[in-house]
């Protein structure tokens, strides 16, 4: 099973839901690979955020050898399941699907109940706190989807 999370720059949100699904998975003994990606290339090649890593090490996930990298058509057939971290970069991902691909498309806190239709919140521009809220997210996320897949 192949999952992929998308956001906009990939150094911020889907490395730390990348970060947290790989860690929750491997609790759970689910097999699966996960990778992330981002709408946009600015920041291809980099690491994630400093921020980002710093709160991920907190938790105890090492997400600093993750590299950005844009995400592509061909994803579409590659993974089994292609999540965005909000609306703006599913509605991106919706136009750039191909149509016979076989991935399935959808916002990552649709999987959270009581949560659908919500966003993870781009931590980017804001204050350091904005990156705790993120990590939560993910991680609640991560593990409904792991709860999900491993059905
Ligand atoms: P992310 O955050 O989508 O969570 O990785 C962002 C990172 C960089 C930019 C935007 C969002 N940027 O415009 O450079």
């Amino acid at each position: 099973m192949k999952i992929l999370f998308v956001c906009l720059g990939n150094i911020c949100r889907s490395p730390l839901a990348e970060g947290a699904f790989r860690v929750e998975a491997e609790k759970r003994g689910l097999a699966a690979e996960a990778d992330s990606a981002g709408t946009g290339d600015w920041h291809v090649g980099e690491a994630p955020d400093k921020r980002a890593i710093a709160v991920a090490e907190a938790h105890g996930v090492d997400v600093s050898a993750q590299r950005a990298r844009k995400v592509s058509k061909t994803d579409f057939r590659k993974f089994d399941y292609v999540i965005a971290l909000d609306m703006a970069v599913l509605a991106q991902l919706r136009e750039m699907r191909p149509d016979d691909a076989e991935a399935e498309l959808s916002l990552f806190l649709d999987h959270v109940e009581g949560r659908a239709g919500e966003d993870v919140a781009d931590p980017y521009y804001g204050e350091e706190a904005g990156f705790g809220t993120c990590w939560a997210d993910c991680v609640a996320g991560a593990e409904a989807l792991v709860e999900k897949l491993g059905k």
